[in-house]
């Protein structure tokens, strides 16, 4: 055991004392990929973002440098730079980190990224409850408006750029670009119809980049340091550090810095491999919306192309390690739990699709499902997946389905013993069937999924 892949790259001034001060911040090579940027033409940024083969680290993993030449220019409206700081996916730690460790670092890369697109007024959209990370973002703006790189005429250059921080109440959806454009506007924060893009119509129905925390962060550390320094990590496709947050049955939990293209093998390592007496049994590679993977997968490579190859996706830079004392059907309908909790309500398959799917999921857990059932979350899942109205339907059927594709023999031991065979959850009979919910509603017509036989409702 040995972290010999960790490293410290974006990480750098982490546990820095007083970093969050501008001129400690300065002191350690601070606002110098700023002073590059104010040197170059927008689209040499841009240039360099691209050839960084920088890839947005908010889940989709969709190229930072390709987005940002998206923004449509010269309509006569202003452009918006928005940063995603909601981090609201269950597993994910690595953007309050960053934002609490060097708040600096966020602010100089909102300066970068609205001159690479011509914006002159960034915001940063931020989870409520984050409220340390909000205080010191706060005074980190108001320092950098203090020494003349925020304002009128950043460090002397002619050009405008303000920023502002906006504390969002912290719904999960509004972490979603386009809900969070319309949490950002002062609405109700649902998804809106794409196109058009925010590229397009975003903020204010303006020109919009919505870009997250890590990627916007990045782009100071390329210009400072350069292209190659960033490339030295990585594969051709998936280049970089990448911050990851290291979660479950490990020894030490943690946020951590590695460089992409490792064995994900080695991310249970760097985070003192696994409890004592524990086996790795199951794992997400990038939060809960990433479908589940067995252990056999955890030789894969931690690259973007490598992960969706083994059957799901780098996500948001959440690994979270599940052991043998585990049981996927509790794992699986906690998710789901939330997703239902979480769901805005806007379209039919998710916000009743979740419902359904965790009665029957619990009920499954506590011992009285039927083998039926399993087939019911299957169907209800392929009747959300891709007619949802955006990817929080999605993710809510990915564990499920994985879970059942992997795991399916633990769904059917919990049916025939009648209960939870590795004793996590209780075994309970007082779980209201689809057909009870359904009647309980004002006599609304039972779904044709239910697995209560016709009659009794
Ligand atoms: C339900 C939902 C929640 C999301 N939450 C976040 C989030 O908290 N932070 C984030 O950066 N992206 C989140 N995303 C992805 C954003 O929609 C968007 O793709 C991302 O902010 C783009 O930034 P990037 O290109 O730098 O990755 C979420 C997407 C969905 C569907
Ligand atoms: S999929 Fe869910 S979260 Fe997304 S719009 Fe539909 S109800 Fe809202």
């Amino acid at each position: 055991m040995g972290a010999t892949s960790a490293i410290i790259a974006m990480s750098e001034r982490y546990g820095v004392e007083g970093v969050d001060d501008i001129e400690v911040y300065e002191q350690h090579g601070g606002y110098e990929g700023l002073r590059r940027a104010l040197e170059m033409e927008p689209t040499e940024i841009i240039d360099a973002v691209k050839d960084a083969g920088v890839r947005g680290r908010g889940g989709a993993g969709f190229p930072t440098g390709l987005k940002w030449s998206f923004v449509a220019q010269g309509t006569g409206k202003p452009i918006y730079i928005v940063c995603n700081a909601d981090e609201g996916e269950p597993g994910t730690f690595k953007d309050r980190p960053l934002m609490e460790n060097d708040p600096h670092q966020l602010v100089e890369g909102m300066i970068v990224g609205g001159l690479a697109i011509n914006s002159v007024q960034g915001y940063i959209s931020l989870r409520g409850e984050f409220r340390h990370a909000g205080r010191l973002l706060s005074k980190a703006i108001a320092q950098a408006y203090e020494k003349g790189y925020l304002g009128a005429d950043v460090m002397g250059s002619g050009k405008r750029f303000d920023l502002t921080l906006h504390r969002a109440a912290g719904a999960y959806i509004c972490g979603e670009e386009t809900a969070l454009l319309d949490s950002l506007e002062g609405k109700r924060g649902q998804p809106r119809l794409r196109p058009p893009f925010p590229a397009a119509k975003g903020l204010y129905s303006c020109p919009t980049t919505v870009n997250n925390v890590e990627s916007i962060a990045a782009v100071p550390f390329i210009l400072r340091h350069c292209v190659d320094w960033w490339t030295q990590w990585g594969t051709e496709k998936s280049t970089g550090p990448k911050l990851v947050g290291v979660s479950g049955d490990v020894a030490n939990p943690g946020n951590y810095e590695v460089p992409m293209g490792i064995p994900m093998r080695e991310l249970i390592e760097i985070a003192g491999g696994m409890k004592e007496g524990h086996e790795l049994k199951f794992f997400c590679p990038g939060g809960s919306s990433t479908p589940l993977l067995p252990a056999e997968a955890i030789d894969a490579d931690y690259t973007y192309e490598a992960v969706i190859e083994a059957g799901s996706m780098l996500g948001t830079g959440a690994v979270m390690i599940y052991s043998d004392q585990r049981c996927v059907v509790d794992a699986v309908l906690g998710w789901t739990r939330f997703y239902e909790h979480e769901s805005c309500g806007k379209c039919t398959p998710c916000r009743e699709g979740g419902y359904w799917l965790a009665q029957v999921l619990q009920r499954i857990e506590t011992g009285s499902g039927t083998l039926a059932d399993l087939d019911l979350l299957q169907e209800v899942c392929d009747n959300i997946f891709g007619r949802s109205f955006c990817a929080l339907g999605d993710a809510l059927t990915s564990p499920i389905v994985a879970g059942l594709e992997h795991f399916r023999e633990e769904f059917e031991a919990h049916v025939r013993e009648g209960r939870c065979p590795l004793g996590v959850t209780p075994p309970r009979d007082d779980i209201p069937t689809l057909a009870v919910r359904a009647r309980d509603h004002g006599n609304a017509q039972v779904p044709s999924f239910t697995a209560e036989p016709a009659g009794q409702a």
